[in-house]
């Protein structure tokens, strides 16, 4: 699987390890991440307020997201804020994000609640169509990137799923990915608060799924929401560790985005390091150059080193172990599959 997922440049890049090579690489990725159209897959992506030209979409495209409007639901996010208790208004400190205040808020701590947006969550998705939702999530997340040439890869979870069959594995419920603090830095100045449309042919399974009929189009909505927090990049008291978030405005479903920054310390040894705000950090060497995948049949992103961060992340036997959660992998048909009881 790993071969027939990873492309051509794995080849070309293998020999070039040396320190200057590097920097060069890392720059080649981010022009030919920028260059790289959508695959033929199920989708493209569009904007259309703003004749944003970088959005045509293919031919063989059955699906595109479309930039749909700006600050629509600033108002939401401030209610949301607002009922955060938050002690005194009267800041005595020059910063206004501090005291730490939680900025994304979920309906609740358990596994059942907290994979929702709260403003947008009516109750929890069923196992059965869940899935469905989460592809069109990150599909639609992939594409709205691609298209804007916002360089992002597949993190934790998503990550593993990609590394058994470039699928999300059916028992997560939430998705990840990650990008460097200067991505996270554009998406907060151009695209803070706006909400996309995408345009979608629905497949086979979602007909069995009675989600309607194959073939006929829906839309979906999903808006990209930056955390306030993302550049304060300490842990402060972890409330706001998810840099922004892709939520699904039909039912809260959301992919965390979260930014990598390098620690510049002048110590010596922890330059080179590049940490989230929740205790995961990563050698350059382990994340670029990237490598140009597909995940859910859309074109991705994945760190150089896959094995490596996964192995950090969830231990060796997270690559082999072929039952778990409920589920065991069928290598015939290369997919996770429901374990029934007997
Ligand atoms: C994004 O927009 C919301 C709503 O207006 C706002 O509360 C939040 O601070 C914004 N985020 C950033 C990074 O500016
Ligand atoms: C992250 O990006 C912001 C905005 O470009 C910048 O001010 C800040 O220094 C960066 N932080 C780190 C740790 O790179």
């Amino acid at each position: 699987m790993w071969s027939s997922l990873t492309p051509a440049r794995r080849q070309a890049t293998t020999t070039s390890w040396r320190d200057r090579l590097l920097t060069l690489l890392m720059a080649l990725t981010l022009i030919l991440s920028s260059l790289a159209s959508p695959l033929p897959i199920e989708g493209a992506v569009k904007a259309n307020n703003n004749n944003d030209a970088v959005s045509q979409p293919q031919a063989q495209a059955k699906a595109e997201v479309r930039q749909f409007s700006a600050p629509a639901q600033a108002q939401e996010a401030e209610t949301t804020n607002a009922a955060t208790p938050d002690g005194t208004t009267d800041t005595n400190t020059d910063d206004p994000l501090l005291p730490e205040r939680k900025y994304f808020h979920e309906p609740g701590w358990t596994e059942e609640l907290s994979h929702y947006d709260t403003r947008f969550f009516t109750s929890p998705v069923p196992y059965d169509p869940h899935l469905v939702h989460l592809r069109h999530l990150i599909r639609s997340y992939l594409l709205m990137t691609s298209s804007r040439s916002l360089t992002t890869w597949l993190a934790h979870g998503t990550l593993l799923g990609w590394y058994w069959n470039g699928a999300i594995m059916p028992w997560d419920y939430d998705l990840d990915v990650q990008v460097s603090n200067t991505t996270l830095g554009e998406m907060a100045r151009e695209w803070n608060q706006t909400t996309f449309d995408y345009v979608y042919t629905l497949s086979e399974e979602e007909e069995k799924e009675g989600l309607g009929k194959q073939g006929d189009v829906n839309v979906k909505k999903y808006l990209l929401d930056v955390n306030p927090y993302w550049a304060q990049r300490t842990r402060l008291e972890g409330m706001n560790v998810i840099d922004a978030r892709w939520i699904d405005m039909e039912n809260g479903m959301y992919v965390d985005i979260t930014g990598l920054s390098e620690d510049r310390e002048e110590t010596g040894t922890r330059q080179g390091v590049w940490s989230d705000k929740n205790y995961h950090g990563y050698g350059t060497r382990q994340i670029w150059p990237l490598r140009r995948t597909e995940f859910e049949g859309v074109e991705a992103w994945v760190p150089w080193d896959v094995e490596g961060v996964l192995k950090e992340e969830y231990g060796a036997r997270s690559l082999t172990e072929e039952s778990w959660a409920g589920h065991h992998f069928d290598h015939g048909r290369k997919q996770w599959v429901k374990t029934e009881l007997a």
